[in-house]
């Protein structure tokens, strides 16, 4: 019996460790990892709340990175809501980000759709931050 609870326990605290997998049929899994050093010029916006800066060549079609004022956000800049294309690429306005396709909008806090339709919110990747240095990863 001891040992029926400690493996139900054990099992217990497993899943609620267990990162939220994000599932979206239109946005495939890119394994990256990179270092974004806000004391270069082109992301010195990072340092200060409510900034947002799009970081290309990383993931499918970017990494937009925001600054909270308590923490960072880095989400896929791809439109969670369409397959990729020329023009699905989103664009980092502050506090939301936009597709030029069909202007869809989302909150860079959250992830949420906040104009436009689709069932998806942005694909979320890992941040941490060491001084001024962002970690980012997938
Ligand atoms: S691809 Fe972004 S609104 Fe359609």
């Amino acid at each position: 019996m001891k040992k029926l609870s400690f493996f139900l326990i054990f099992t217990i605290l497993l899943a609620c460790n267990k990162e939220q997998v994000y599932q979206n049929p239109y946005l495939e899994n890119v394994s990256f990892s990179i270092q974004v050093n806000m004391d270069l010029p082109e992301y010195a916006l990072l340092k200060y709340a409510n900034n947002s800066v799009l970081i290309r060549n990383v993931g499918i079609k970017g990494v937009l990175v925001f600054n909270t004022g308590t923490s960072y956000t880095a989400f896929e800049a791809s439109d969670p809501n369409h397959y990729p294309s020329d023009c699905s690429t989103m664009q980092p306005n502050q506090f939301t980000c936009q597709c030029p396709c069909e202007n869809n909008t989302y909150s860079l806090f959250t992830g949420q759709l906040t104009q436009g339709s689709g069932q998806y919110s942005l694909k979320p990747y890992r941040i941490s931050r060491n001084g001024q240095i962002l970690y980012i990863s997938n």
